[in-house]
């Protein structure tokens, strides 16, 4: 079935006829008069007399517009997917304001008067693109293409507002803003596939100040162009083309928005007078749930399910929403947002004279700028921030008001109240009848009139916040305020008055620590002061039971006050300054991303292969109009699923009861699968996987049923309300241990032609060792795919007992013979359409399939479609993901570094079914065997427990063994106290060593062994002799923060699998190419399209230089492609690209004869009119192949290094990558562009996995972390400031396809780099640790284990978290 079969029950425009349409539904009650919520989407308006107030923008623009570029990410804010540009019309001012909101968080009924543009509204293919949409493509961009939509709209909106500065115009066709505005416009945007560089490339590309010559490999020029000549390549920006605000709007009459929805109300009063009559009559109705509302963006944390009855919108009271500046405070109306509220203290700031409340402000306004992103800050209100405080949450505004001594006005059922910050927080939490009305910033005076009443006083202020990225958009581990009046004497500074907030940290609210103000009111700043004075902050910052990392977050606030006070132990009152010294990181960060380079070659000789040609889709992608399995309109009757899963490891399944029953039409389950179906979810090799737990579940995050509902909300909030009745009677403990799996010996058997062998003779080895080190152990933890469209899928029944499923899978062959077997039908009833995939990394393979079954067996049950969208937590618990594994290893080596024997014991977390676990060790041993170990051997076992079971994620078990590798070098180096560095080259491979570890296939031939090159060109390339004499200096002159720098080579092992393709010729001479492999976002599509050129152009025909265009490649379908395969393993291009070679080679053979006989009679012939004749002598131009790899070749080993430097602060535990360079041989790139993109992309996920991600799960197995504010995934200021990669084109591999090598999962080893040189930053700050705890301890901790990933509390623990006590307690010896 086409997917433009399927119709909407309702679509496009809701104009007003729609709106009169929808409004005689039965369901929906009348509406009061002259009540409609009127807007404009794109330049369209919509009126609205009926909605349910709790509908977000995104619910709407997705299920009842055509607009469906605004896409689900996370439902909290935190990734950006579904930004929109919202702009709004003062009439007063004549103004048009324009921002971009999160419009998963933004309330429908709040956009009265509103005009919402998204990336539809820049360009389409229709309309032609914006230049937005063409740089990204151009600059290849886009990937998967699921966040593209979401990043245009952030950067569109960084533009227009650029447009609005009055800063001097921008030549023709650049705009107003800045390169470094244009990198933080996309740092609220998540992209999981592409690294972020090529994006932030696209942004500066449209600013005044970027140097041309630093922007990224592009089809717009080539290198060595001139400046003006590369500056007229671009697509043309016209910074007035797009209007953002409809002028039919202007002259709409909106008052203030009350519409009635069922039981429902919003309202929207416009004085305090309205708003207190309002509250009055609710308070007067029992049982009434009441939401004020300012800018909703609550819910993105607490994700209320609760159903309101009344909501209030607060943003239309003057009172409420104003800044006034009163003499000695600013009064804040409780409704002014983040954004404005900063703008209000940097307009105080623009004031010449400098004063120390200007100061104060400009750092108040500077922390404010790393709370959430620009689009939450935007919604986001001071007073909703406050009210949440009050609640528990772990605000920073709180903490930073709270040491300026801020006031709060609270209006409650009965009185006015003017109250302290502290004494608010303090209170139990506001009810819903009550206001925050609006807050007192002091403009602290200067101290010229006495803020202490000494006349040399001075006011010294500082924020702090520790949070895993600098830029905000991550909660703080701990945050804090100071504020001192400090004055000189002879005896140096000191303190007349102090105010110390913290906040953050794991209590109910933010405090102040009066007991260490207290102690030091009064003193004179001395080291021994401060030494006693961090004690008691240690002691007062006790984070609440259950809090992670309570040690490190107390040290943060030792840290924080150790900064704060530091520069005024021996300052003279002239310098005191506000505190700035060599241990912070508070001040302005260098740009981003400084500077990238990249060193690729194409090559002509299989033109347009090696071209590094657009991505195939990007523009439609950037534009929205490129369709993910979710945008797919529903079919009518359409029902929506949401999984229940099972919280228990181990338990029988009594019942399941769910608290909102609303919509719901089923709750299927195992009960439901039909007579002679199987209890099937997915399979691979190695054995199948329920769908739904049985009787008994397995493992918590097992899927016990499958919610099926009107809606996705209401599936949602039916899963999500679901009691299940567990009971463990008679049922051993779960298995939730690798040593409890030994125990029981549970494990999974590694069938015996995929377990690898040994190498040489072990005990020989070690007789042979001078050292050895005996049964080491490091554990490794999972990491999550993080996907930005999470798992999805669409089955609809058709005629004979048929299922239609669209999946965005990897695998779609494996899900349909999964379908069938469930639901106990033929193979040839069922089918699977893929397009494309909203990125994949793994995890759309194995784990697509139950979302799919889950699906085709409630439609199969209930006759009707059944589509699912998983939300990110039931996505996150579900998943799977990377497996965890404990490892031990007995290494034996001589003086030197030479490594002569090494044993593992590896015991992987499978979890409850084999998945494709029993291919780790294979996987694992491929990657291990990267040094010559001189004897290798091993035991791993595949433990069998009860957690979710762990599937391939890319580099699966490669990236692992990378770390074990490096760990054992890094050991050995530490035992013997030599160089890391030499030990790696002492132990590299010969050629010899090489084809004995890997056998002669794999090796190839010698010149294919290009890692020594390698090595020796990065060593060259990357500085890197001279950057360890800089690194060694800057490690000498810094105390609280250390450099390290490293070089590391990978090996990565791939195999070739048998795909099919299929290439048919139209009759206007168009090209319809069918391949197994799908499209991810890997650029599978586009390097087939290239092949598929490249061969068909052996035709020979004038003009056929045109073929590219010609071609499509289209989505898989099961029933047209069968044997389609895996998407998996790096392999998949280079494999589908064979197969259309052979399908392409056979056209060619029928076409040759045609084309010379048409030659002879008319001298010249073109493609189109080959291809007319060829028709009319029917001539068969479809062919089709099915590409079988011959055993000899299939194995082939991926080189590449990578040389990193990152910085650590010894006070937080933070780690800047400062620089990373890397080499990668790509054989002869098919396709520079996209294998450029692949690396990098694979460098930054493998940044997220060595040194953010944790997934982490509770003692049952259950997965804790469940969105973007607990999982960390890079983010544009994570990433290295420097990231320079050049692609080897090493070009002679005959048993290669064209001389190609993959290049999707091996680039993502090279992150290890990342890992390495932290842990020699971290050397250095244990060696000066050592030397303040005067120990004489002669270096063998330097061995010391860094786990993965290496947070901040990670790094810091390492660095000591009390170095500060120790370095003062050195110091204080001496004195
Ligand atoms: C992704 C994300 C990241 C974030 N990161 C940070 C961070 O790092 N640091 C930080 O400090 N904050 C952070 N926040 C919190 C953010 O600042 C708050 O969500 C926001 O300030 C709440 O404002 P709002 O106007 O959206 O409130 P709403 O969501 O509208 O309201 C929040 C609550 O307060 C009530 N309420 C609102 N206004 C009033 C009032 N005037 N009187 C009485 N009750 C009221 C509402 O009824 C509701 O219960 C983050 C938020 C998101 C979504
Ligand atoms: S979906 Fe809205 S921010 Fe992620
Ligand atoms: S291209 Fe950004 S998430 Fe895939």
């Amino acid at each position: 079935m086409d997917l433009h079969h399927l119709q909407p029950p309702f679509i496009g425009r809701t104009s007003m006829e729609d709106t009169q349409r929808t409004s005689t539904t039965p369901t929906e009650t009348t509406v009061e008069q002259n009540q409609r919520l009127v807007f404009a989407v794109n330049g369209e308006r919509f009126e609205l007399s009926t909605i349910d107030p709790s509908t977000t923008l995104l619910q709407f623009l997705r299920s009842q517009t055509r607009f469906k570029s605004v896409k689900l990410g996370c439902g909290e804010g935190g990734c950006g997917a579904c930004n929109v540009l919202l702009s709004k019309f003062d009439s007063n001012l004549k103004q048009v304001e324009d921002y971009t909101v999160s419009s998963c968080l933004t309330l429908l009924c709040s956009l009265n008067g509103c005009s919402i543009t998204t990336t539809e509204g820049l360009g389409s293919s229709k309309d032609g693109f914006h230049s937005i949409h063409q740089r990204f493509a151009g600059f290849h961009a886009s990937q998967c293409g699921f966040c593209t939509p979401g990043m245009c709209v952030s950067l569109f909106s960084a533009l227009v507002n650029a447009e609005k500065t009055n800063r001097p115009e921008a030549p023709l066709g650049v705009s107003k803003l800045t390169a470094s505005e244009a990198e933080k416009a996309i740092s609220g945007n998540l992209c999981r596939c592409t690294g972020y560089r090529p994006i932030a490339d696209v942004c500066k590309s449209f600013t005044s100040d970027v140097d041309m010559e630093d922007l990224g490999i592009n089809s717009f020029w080539k290198k060595g162009k001139s400046l003006d000549a590369k500056l007229q390549k671009l697509p043309f920006y016209d910074s007035k083309q797009i209007c953002t605000y409809p002028e039919f709007l202007k002259n709409e009459d909106n008052p203030p928005l009350r519409l009635k929805y069922q039981n429902k109300s919003w309202y929207s009063p416009l004085s305090m007078e309205d708003l207190r009559s309002l509250l009055d009559s609710v308070s007067a109705e029992k049982d009434v749930m009441v939401k004020l509302v300012a800018g909703n963006t609550g819910m993105g944390y607490y994700k209320e399910v609760e159903h309101y009855d009344k909501f209030i919108d607060l943003r239309f009271i003057p009172e409420l929403s104003t800044i006034k500046r009163v003499r000695s405070y600013l009064e804040v109306g409780a409704t002014v947002t983040i954004s404005k509220l900063i703008l209000a203290l940097k307009e105080e700031t623009n004031d010449d004279s400098f004063s120390e409340g200007v100061m104060v402000f400009k750092k108040i306004a500077s922390h404010l700028e790393k709370i959430a992103s620009e689009s939450i800050r935007n919604l986001a209100s001071l007073g909703g921030n406050l009210v949440m405080a009050q609640k528990g949450f772990p605000s920073d505004i709180a903490t930073v008001l709270l040491a300026v001594k801020s006031k709060v006005t609270v209006m409650t059922a009965q009185e006015k109240e003017f109250l302290t910050l502290e004494e608010f927080l303090e209170r139990p939490a506001l009810d819903s009848r009550s206001v925050l009305l609006s807050v007192h910033v002091p403009f602290l005076e200067s101290t010229k009139n006495g803020y202490s009443g000494k006349s040399n006083a001075k006011l010294v202020f500082e924020t702090y916040r520790a949070s895993p990225r600098p830029l905000g958009n991550a909660l703080a581990y701990l945050n804090a305020s100071f504020l001192a009046d400090v004055s000189t004497c002879d005896n140096g500074v000191v303190i007349n008055s102090i105010q110390l907030a913290l906040g953050s940290f794991g209590i109910k609210h933010a405090i102040r620590a009066s007991m260490v103000e207290n102690y030091l009111v009064g003193k004179t700043i001395t080291f021994g002061l401060m030494y006693e004075a961090l004690k008691l902050i240690r002691a007062a910052v006790s984070p609440e039971d259950g809090m992670s990392h309570p040690a490190y977050r107390s040290s943060l606030a030792v840290s924080f006050l150790f900064e704060f006070l530091l520069p005024l132990v021996d300052a003279s009152a002239s310098n005191i300054n506000g505190c700035t010294n060599e241990t912070t990181y508070n001040g302005e960060r260098t740009p981003l991303l400084s500077s990238a380079k990249q060193v690729v070659e194409s090559s002509r000789e299989h033109y347009p292969v090696g071209e590094p040609i657009i991505k195939s889709g990007a523009a439609i992608q950037a534009s929205g109009e490129a369709v993910f399995v979710d945008d797919i309109p529903s079919p009518s009757n359409c029902l929506h699923g949401a999984f229940i899963y099972s919280t228990k490891p181990l338990a029988w399944v009594k019942g399941i009861k769910s608290k909102s029953e609303k919509d719901l039409h089923a709750v299927v389950s195992f009960r439901d699968i039909p007579k002679g179906g199987v209890n099937i979810g997915a399979k691979t090799l190695f054995g199948p996987e329920p769908l739904f737990a049985d009787d008994l579940t397995q493992c918590a995050g097992q899927r016990i049923a499958f919610a099926v509902a009107d809606t996705q909300k209401s599936a949602d909030m039916a899963a999500d309300s679901a009691i299940v009745d567990y009971d463990t009677k008679d049922l051993e403990p779960p298995i939730l241990t690798v040593e409890q799996a030994v125990e029981k010996s549970s494990f999974f058997e590694v069938p015996s032609f995929l377990y690898p062998s040994h190498v040489g003779d072990f005990s020989k080895g070690m007789a042979e060792a001078d050292h050895h080190i005996y049964s080491a152990e490091i554990k490794l933890g999972s990491q999550y795919y993080f996907y930005m469209e999470t798992q999805t899928a669409l089955a609809v029944p058709d005629e004979d007992n048929c299922m239609v499923v669209y999946s965005s899978i990897q695998v779609p062959e494996f899900a349909h013979s999964v379908i069938a077997q469930c639901l106990n039908i033929p193979e040839n009833n069922v089918r699977v359409i893929t397009r494309r995939v909203g990125g994949g990394f793994g995890g759309k393979a194995i784990k697509a399939m139950p979302v799919a079954a889950a699906c085709a067996l409630a439609a199969h049950k209930l006759r009707r479609p059944v589509r699912t969208y998983l939300n990110r937590k039931t996505d996150m618990i579900l998943a799977g993901g990377r497996h965890p594994m404990k490892i031990n290893y007995t290494v034996g080596f001589k003086s030197n570094g030479k490594i002569t024997a090494l044993h593992l014991d590896i015991l992987l977390n499978a979890g409850m079914a084999p998945d494709i676990s029993p291919i780790m060790p294979w996987n694992m041993v491929g990657a291990l065997k990267k040094y010559d170990w001189g004897a290798f051997s091993f035991d791993i076992k595949v433990c069998k427990t009860n957690h979710s079971s762990k599937s391939a994620m890319r580099g699966p078990g490669e990236v692992q063994a990378t770390y074990i590798a490096e760990a054992v070098i890094e050991h050995v180096a530490a035992v013997l106290s030599i160089d890391v560095g030499s030990v790696r080259e002492t132990n590299f491979h010969t050629f010899d060593s090489l084809r004995l570890f890997y056998g002669n296939d794999s090796a190839g031939e010698s010149l294919e062994y290009t890692l020594p090159t390698i090595w020796d060109k990065l060593m060259k390339s990357s500085n890197f002799d001279h950057r360890v004499e800089m690194v060694k200096k800057f490690n000498e002159s810094n105390r609280w923060r250390k450099k390290g720098l490293s070089r590391v080579p990978i090996l990565h092992e791939v195999s070739l699998r048998a795909t099919p393709g299929r290439v048919s010729i139209l009759r206007d001479g168009s090209i319809v190419v069918e391949v197994g492999g799908i499209e991810l976002g890997q650029g599978l599509w586009t390097k087939v399209k290239q092949m598929a050129a490249y061969c068909l152009s052996a035709v020979r025909c004038d003009g056929a230089d045109g073929l590219l265009e010609k071609i499509r490649v289209i989505q898989a379908d099961t029933l047209s492609m069968v044997q389609g395969g895996f998407t998996a393993g790096s392999t998949t291009s280079e494999a589908s690209c064979e197969a259309v070679r052979l399908c392409c080679k056979v056209l060619v053979e029928r076409l040759m004869a045609l084309k010379e006989k048409l030659q002879e009679q008319t001298g010249s012939v073109n493609w189109d009119f080959l291809i007319l004749q060829a028709n009319f002598q029917s001539v068969n131009l479809s062919a089709s192949s099915y590409f079988v790899p011959e055993f000899s070749s299939m194995r082939y080993i991926n080189y590449g290094a990578a040389v990193t430097e990152v910085e650590i602060n010894l006070l937080t535990g933070e780690t800047k990558i400062l620089q990373s360079d890397i080499i990668y041989d790509c054989g002869k790139s098919m396709n520079p562009a996209v294998d450029l993109g692949q690396i990098e992309g694979a460098f930054v996920q493998g940044i997220g996995f060595f040194m953010l991600e944790e997934y982490l799960t509770n003692s049952d197995g259950l997965v804790i972390v469940d969105g973007t504010w607990t999982y960390k995934i890079p983010t544009i200021d994570t990433i290295p400031n420097q990231l320079n990669v050049e692609i080897l084109n090493s070009g002679h591999h005959k048993k290669r396809v064209l001389s190609s090598k993959a290049s999707g999962e091996p680039p993502l080893l090279l992150a290890v780099s990342v890992h390495c040189a932290t842990r020699s930053a971290i050397k250095e700050a244990r060696n000066q640790l050592r030397c303040w705890k005067g120990s004489d301890d002669d270096g063998s901790d330097s061995s010391f284990n860094l786990d993965v990933p290496a947070t901040m509390p990670v790094v810091k623990t390492l660095c000591g978290l009390d170095n500060v006590e120790f370095y003062l307690q050195s110091l204080l010896s001496k004195q």
